[in-house]
C-alpha cells in the first residue's frame, strides 16, 4: 500500500488550476487586460506623433505659422504619455491585488487539500519536500502570471502594433522587422535549449554544495569529536572546485549567447537604417520615419533582451507547479462516504469483525477478530511487528481495512464521518510528535476550547507539571520541531496530558509509557487508571507489568489473536504470554530455559525477581 508516486501533471492541468483561481476575480482580470491594451496602444501611438513632429521640424522654417500645429502634436504626445502613465498604474495596482489574492487562495486551498491526504500519503512523502512543493506552487503562479500578463502578452501586442505601423509606412520595413523578431525569438529558444545541460550541471553542483554543507553542519559534533576538521575542509574544497568549473562553463555559454544577441541587434539596426535610407532616397520616407523606427527598436530591444530568461523562468515555474498540481489531483485515500453519518457512542463497544489488512500483498492482520465490550479495559501484547499498532491505526481509520468491518456500538467506522470517529477516541501514539508551539498549546490540542486551568490540571494528572514548571518559560516554552527539545518520556507525558484533556469515550494507548522510568510510570499508571474509568480502553504494552490490571489481555502473533484471558490465566497457560512474562519478570534472563520451565510449572520458591511496583500489582491480583 505504498503511496503511489505523485505523477507530474500535464500542461493543461496546471493551466486549468491557475485559470480557475484567476477567474474568481473577473473584474480585476478585465482591468488588467484593458490596462495592458491601452499601454501598448500608447507605446505604439506616441512615436507616430514624434514622427509627425520631426517631419514638420525638418520641413518648415521656424515661424509662428507652424507653432499651433506643433503644439497640437505635442499635446497629442502628452495625451498618449498620460494614457501610458495611467494605464500603467491601473495595470500595476490591479495586478498587485489580483496576484496577492490568487496566491493566498492557492496556498490556502493547497494546504487544505494536502492536509486531508491520508496518513499513508504523509508517511510516503517527505515533509520537507511537501513544504517546498506548496511554496513553489504559489510562487510559480506569480512567475507564470507575470510572464504571461506582464511580459509575453504586452510584448506580443507591441510587436504586432509596431510591425503593422511600419508595414503601413512601407511593406519592406514591416516584413523585415516581423521576420527579425521571429528569428530572434527562435534563436533565443534554441540557445536556451542548448545551454540547458550546462545549467543542469551547474544546478547539480549547487545541490551538491548545499548537501555537503548540510551534512557537515548536522554532523558537526562527530567532526569535532573525531578531529575531522581538516578532512572536511578538503572534501568541501573538492566539491567547491567542481561547482566553480560548472559555473565558469555555464557563464561562458551565457557570454557567447549575449555576443550573439548583440550581433543580432546590431544587424537589425543597421539593416533597417540602410533600408530606410534607400526608401528615403526614393522619396518614400521622411526624417520622421527614422525617429519612428528608432523609437520602436529601442522599446523592442528592451523587451526582447530578457525573453530568454523569461522563457526559462516560465518553463521552470511550469515544472514546479506540476508537482503540486499532481498532489491536488490525487484523490484522498481515506474519504468520508457520501452521506456519512456522525458516530454515536453509547457504551463504546468495539468490534473487529474478521478484519484482514496489509500494506503489500502479504496481510499484516489475517481474519482478526476482537470484541471489546463497552467500558472494558483490554490490553494487546505480542512480539514486535505482530500488528498491534496496525490494529490501533485501523480503529482510528488511518487506513481502510481490506476485508471485514470495524464497528463501534454497531456502526461501521467506514460509514461514519472521520471527524466524529476521531473525536470519540483519545489516542496516545507509540512515538508522540509535538507541534513547534508552546507546551500550553500542545496539550490544549486535546480539547482546543479548554481553559488554561484545565490544561494545567491535565498536565498535573499526567505528571507533566513537574518538569514544565522547572522550565524558564513554563507552559509558554516552545518545544522545538516535532518536540525535539523534550526527552522521550516528557513527550509521552505531554501526549498523555492531551488524551486526559480530550477525555473521549474510547481510549487507546500504544506503548504510552514505554519511555518512562519505572517510578514515573508508576505515578502515571495511577493517573491513567483514573482516566480509564468508565471508558473503553485498548492498551498496548511491551512491559507486561503495566497491563496486569486490565480486564482482559489479548496475545497477538503474526496478525492473529493467539490467546486471551486475565494475567493470571495467561501466565498459567503454556504459551507466548508465559514466555514473555518469564523473560520480563525474570529480570531479562529469558535464555534460561530451566527457570522458564519452573515458572511454567508454577513452583513458588523460584519466583522471579520483580520490581517493587510489580510486586504490588501481583499482590492485588492475587487478592482478587
Ligand atoms: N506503512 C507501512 N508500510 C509497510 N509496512 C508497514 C507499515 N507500517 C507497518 N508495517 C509493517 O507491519 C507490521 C506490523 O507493524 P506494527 O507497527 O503493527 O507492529 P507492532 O506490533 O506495533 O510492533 P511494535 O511492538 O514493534 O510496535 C510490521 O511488519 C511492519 O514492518
Ligand atoms: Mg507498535
Amino acid at each position: 500500500m505504498k503511496g503511489d508516486p505523485i505523477k507530474i501533471t500535464s500542461v493543461k492541468s496546471v493551466l486549468r488550476v491557475y485559470l480557475r483561481a484567476v477567474s474568481r476575480y473577473p473584474w480585476m482580470v478585465l482591468l488588467v487586460l484593458v490596462g495592458t491594451v491601452l499601454m501598448q496602444t500608447a507605446n505604439v501611438a506616441a512615436p507616430l506623433y514624434m514622427r509627425q513632429l520631426f517631419n514638420i521640424l525638418a520641413r518648415s522654417a521656424p515661424s509662428a505659422d507652424v507653432m499651433p500645429q506643433i503644439f497640437g502634436i505635442i499635446a497629442m504626445i502628452a495625451l498618449w504619455w498620460g494614457v501610458l502613465w495611467l494605464s500603467n498604474r491601473l495595470e500595476h495596482f490591479t495586478n498587485l491585488r489580483l496576484i496577492s489574492r490568487v496566491m493566498a487562495d492557492l496556498i490556502g486551498k493547497a494546504f487544505g487539500y494536502l492536509i486531508e491526504h491520508s496518513y499513508n500519503f504523509f508517511i510516503s512523502n517527505f515533509a520537507g519536500s511537501l513544504t517546498h512543493k506548496v511554496n513553489k506552487f504559489t510562487r510559480s503562479f506569480q512567475t507564470m502570471y507575470e510572464s504571461i500578463f506582464m511580459t509575453f502578452f504586452p510584448s506580443l501586442l507591441f510587436v504586432l502594433g509596431a510591425v503593422t505601423v511600419l508595414y503601413l509606412r512601407h511593406p519592406l520595413l514591416g516584413v523585415a522587422l516581423g521576420l527579425w523578431v521571429a528569428f530572434f525569438i527562435l534563436f533565443q529558444i534554441w540557445v536556451t535549449n542548448m545551454r540547458q545541460p550546462l545549467r543542469r550541471v551547474r544546478a547539480e553542483a549547487d545541490t551538491q554544495i548545499t548537501a555537503t554543507l548540510a551534512d557537515a553542519i548536522s554532523n558537526q559534533s562527530t567532526i569535532q569529536l573525531f578531529s575531522g576538521g581538516r578532512h572536511e575542509r578538503g572534501r568541501f574544497g573538492s566539491v567547491v572546485e567542481t561547482w566553480r568549473k560548472a559555473g565558469v562553463r555555464s557563464w561562458t555559454a551565457d557570454a557567447y549567447i549575449w555576443s550573439g544577441i548583440g550581433l543580432l541587434m546590431m544587424g537589425v539596426e543597421i539593416g533597417l537604417l540602410y533600408a530606410a535610407v534607400l526608401l528615403w532616397q526614393q522619396g518614400l520616407l521622411a526624417v520622421g520615419d527614422f525617429v519612428l523606427i528608432q523609437a520602436y527598436l529601442l522599446t523592442l530591444f528592451e523587451r526582447l533582451v530578457t525573453i530568454q530568461n523569461d522563457l526559462r523562468r516560465f518553463f521552470d515555474a511550469f515544472a514546479d507547479a506540476g508537482e503540486m498540481v499532481g498532489i491536488l489531483e490525487k484523490m484522498h485515500e481515506v474519504k468520508d462516504k457520501h452521506g456519512a453519518t456522525e458516530l454515536k457512542v453509547a457504551s463504546g463497544e468495539i468490534w473487529f469483525d474478521d478484519v484482514t489488512f496489509g500494506f503489500h500483498l502479504d496481510p499484516i492482520l489475517k481474519n482478526f477478530n476482537l470484541k471489546i465490550a463497552g467500558g472494558e479495559r483490554v490490553a494487546l501484547v505480542g512480539p514486535s511487528g505482530a500488528g498491534k499498532t496496525t490494529v490501533t491505526k485501523l480503529l482510528l481509520r488511518l487506513y481502510d481495512v481490506k476485508w471485514g468491518e470495524i464497528k463501534i456500538d454497531g456502526q461501521n467506522i467506514a460509514e461514519v464521518t472521520q471527524e466524529s470517529l476521531r473525536n470519540a477516541i483519545a489516542f496516545v501514539p507509540q512515538e508522540p510528535v509535538l507541534f513547534h508551539r508552546t507546551l500550553m498549546d500542545n496539550i490544549r490540542y486535546g480539547r482546543r476550547d479548554a481553559s488554561d486551568a484545565e490544561v494545567i490540571e491535565a498536565a498535573k494528572k499526567a505528571h507533566c507539571h513537574e518538569f514544565i514548571k522547572k522550565l524558564p518559560q513554563g507552559y509558554g516554552t516552545y518545544v522545538g520541531e516535532r518536540g525535539i527539545k523534550l526527552s522521550g518520556g516528557e513527550r509521552q507525558r505531554v501526549a498523555i496530558a492531551r488524551a486526559i484533556l480530550k477525555s473521549a469515550p474510547v481510549l487507546v494507548l500504544d506503548e504510552a509509557t514505554s519511555s518512562l522510568d519505572s517510578e514515573s510510570e508508576a505515578f502515571i499508571q495511577d493517573a491513567l487508571a483514573n482516566l480509564m474509568s468508565g471508558k473503553t480502553v485498548l492498551v498496548i504494552a511491551h512491559r507486561l507489568s503495566t497491563i496486569m490490571k486490565m480486564d482482559r489481555i489479548i496475545v497477538m502473533e503474526e496478525g492473529r489473536v493467539v490467546a486471551e484471558g486475565t494475567h493470571l490465566q495467561l501466565v498459567n497457560q503454556k504459551g507466548l504470554y508465559q514466555k514473555l512474562w518469564s523473560i520480563q519478570a525474570g529480570g531479562f534472563i529469558g535464555q534460561d530455559n530451566k527457570k522458564y520451565k519452573k515458572i511454567g510449572g508454577g513452583e513458588e520458591d523460584e519466583k522471579p525477581m520483580e520490581s517493587p511496583y510489580m510486586d504490588d500489582i501481583a499482590e492485588e491480583e492475587e487478592e482478587k
